[in-house]
């Protein structure tokens, strides 16, 4: 079987790791959640008050290894020893992690070790800039789209189940927040690569939503 590179993009909260996961599971690929590498960063500036200081986050990295396993329970991220799976989906990291990979340094060695890591093929990459230049080669491309309405809404009905309370006009604001910043950032802002196939998930269901995604990759070959 082939051992395609699947590059996956979106705005925040588009469901592309549900479906990356998914994806990567009915293929027995590797699933990469290159979010989790910048919000790793951004954790660790944050305990030393440094997100904005490009050289310092250079240095952090320098020290970090962020490394992936499979667990029955799902994907956990490390950084170095530690399990940072949780601590990295927290709010004030979410808020602060545009920032951090606005900075074209960050940018430089997250990119590099995220092509590192996808250079054998077999694997499902998702995050902002995939497509467009982690893996501009990749033989398959998505970019899946919702409303800002129905992102908003499925954040705000996990974060329900989870037994966390937020307010849903505060999570609109922060994703809307968040997209803006990433798009229009200098270094490879978000954007749909001309290759990729687009996706608007708004009104389907995550089944749908791979469903369509398998016949996108069967019609290729
Ligand atoms: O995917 P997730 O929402 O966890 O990504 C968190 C943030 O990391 C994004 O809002 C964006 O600022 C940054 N990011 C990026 N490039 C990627 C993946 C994530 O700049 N490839």
């Amino acid at each position: 079987v082939e051992k395609l590179k699947i590059a996956i993009d979106g705005p925040a909260s588009a469901g592309k790791s549900t479906v990356a996961k998914i994806l990567a599971k009915k293929l027995n690929y590797i699933y990469c959640d290159t979010g989790a590498m910048y919000r790793t960063l951004t954790y660790m500036a944050l305990k030393e008050n440094a997100i904005s200081d490009e050289n310092h986050l250079v240095k952090l990295l320098d020290q970090a290894k962020i490394t992936f396993e499979q667990r029955v329970d799902g994907q956990h991220v490390f950084l170095n020893n530690q399990d940072v799976t949780e601590v990295i989906r927290q709010t004030d990291v979410t808020n602060n992690v545009s920032a951090v990979s606005a900075f074209p340094k960050v940018r430089e060695e997250l990119v590099k070790r995220q092509q590192e890591i996808a250079k054998e093929g077999a694997i499902v990459m998702d995050g902002r800039d995939i497509g467009t230049a982690v893996l501009p080669l990749a033989e398959v491309k998505f970019f899946l789209v919702a409303s800002v309405e129905e992102r908003a809404m499925r954040r705000y009905k996990e974060n329900l189940s989870k037994n966390i309370e937020t307010n849903f006009e505060t999570l609109k604001q922060e994703i809307e927040r968040r997209d803006y910043l990433d798009t229009t950032r200098k270094v490879s802002p978000l954007t749909q690569a001309k290759d990729a196939k687009l996706i608007d998930t708004t009104g389907l269901n995550i089944q749908e939503v791979v469903v369509k995604m398998l016949e996108y990759i069967q019609s290729l070959s």
